[in-house]
């Protein structure tokens, strides 16, 4: 087939070329919320990071680092970040599987449980509104994909993946764009529904859930439940790359196995020691989780006030239906220097996404909203 080089009229970017296979003609990429300019000062409540500085440990840790190593590839495995990750956990270090950001740990874990098209007629489960990566993994990996509707109040509904026929279920606990979470109990229906299939559960944001309980607790019962955390979000990480896989070993030799036919050193010296450092702080973990929580609690009620509605959170974001048309206020909102998510998608597009940022950051963006209201 012959291909001509097209240009997009709206993103300048180069759409269509001959030299590209046709997968990557075709494919429709993850866009990530909009990154501001270097130094364009901006409020960022777009991509759900901390407001919060990484803890001071990890400072110790770079104060500390020998940049002569920097000449030696790195371990393979983060020895010292499964470590401390499975102290984080409660789990043993041959129950953790480490990447460069949760998006690689999520991408290779599709590669490793779940089927390609053309060897099983059966697609991997996932929410109809969730991770917009999901489905782009699910087309790059030519895996079949079968989108399950959440209920009306932004729920997944178990009994959904009950009885399904598939050959895996992906989902995040807490979901996201939505920020409502699932039981734990309830996560365990549909792994011990599913012995013959892998379940992902991405828990991107259980921490901030008050007295939240992850379904890491699942796996030393059942060898199917793959869970995948990232220090982006609680533990203030996001600019350093690292995820985490927590497994049965069975299933994490299998993501082994899938990175050392890829890339075998995805995490690189300088992010294993901050990694290191951060995971093993958990007072600083706990401290910032919970005023970003105090936070979020605080700048519902006031959008509430203000005429919004939304789902109750357990997330570091809220998903919030303004009172007024939610295309412009987002647009309002930028031309103001605050950046919020918005998806210009049916459903979708009635919400705003809102990162829960600092106090002083919420009272500019609450203040911004009253003159828009
Ligand atoms: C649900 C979910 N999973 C995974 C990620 C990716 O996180 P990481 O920075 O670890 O790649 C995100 C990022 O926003 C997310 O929202």
């Amino acid at each position: 087939m012959s291909r001509r080089c097209r240009k997009s009229q709206i993103r300048g970017l180069i759409e269509l070329s001959k030299y590209w296979n046709k997968l990557i003609n075709d494919i429709e990429p993850y866009v990530a919320g909009e990154q501001p300019k270097p130094g364009q000062k901006v409020i960022k409540l777009n991509t759900n990071e901390n407001p919060y500085p990484p803890s001071p440990k990890v400072k110790e840790a770079l104060e500390k680092f020998d940049l002569a190593d920097l000449r030696l590839y790195p371990d393979t495995n983060s020895t010292d970040v499964m470590k401390a990750a499975a102290m984080f956990d409660g789990v043993s270090g041959k129950n953790i599987f480490c990447g460069n950001g949760s998006d690689e740990v999520l991408a290779i874990a599709f590669q490793t449980f779940f089927e390609k098209k053309a060897l099983t007629g059966l697609p991997v489960l996932m929410p109809d509104y969730s991770y917009s990566f999901y489905p782009v993994f699910s087309e790059f990996y030519d895996i079949r994909r079968k989108t399950i509707a959440l209920k009306d109040d932004f729920r997944l509904n178990p009994d959904d993946y009950i009885g399904v026929p598939n050959c895996g279920i992906v989902f995040a606990n807490p979901n996201a764009p939505t920020s409502r979470a699932i039981a734990v109990s309830d996560v365990e229906r549909i792994v011990k529904a599913n012995p013959d299939s892998v379940v992902i559960v991405d828990e991107a944001y259980v921490a901030f859930e008050k007295d939240y309980e992850s379904a890491v607790s699942l796996i030393g019962k059942y060898g199917n439940v793959c869970v995948i955390r990232t220090l982006s979000k609680a533990f203030s990480l996001a600019g350093i790359r690292l995820g985490y896989a927590v497994a049965s070993e069975e299933l994490i030799e299998g993501l082994r196995r899938a990175r050392d036919s890829f890339n075998s050193y995805p995490v690189d010296r300088l992010a294993q020691k901050v990694a290191e450092a951060a995971l093993l702080d958990t007072g600083y973990y706990n401290e910032t989780r919970a005023k970003i929580i105090a936070t979020r609690e605080r700048v519902i009620k006031e959008l509430e006030g203000l005429g919004f509605t939304m789902p109750p959170s357990s997330a570091n974001f809220v998903f919030a239906k303004p009172p007024v048309d939610c295309g412009k206020l987002y647009e309002n909102l930028r031309t103001k220097g605050i950046l919020v998510r918005y998806f210009n998608k049916p459903v979708l597009n009635e919400y705003l996404r809102i990162t829960i940022g600092t106090d002083e950051e919420m009272d500019a963006l609450i203040s911004a909203i009253r003159q828009e209201v």
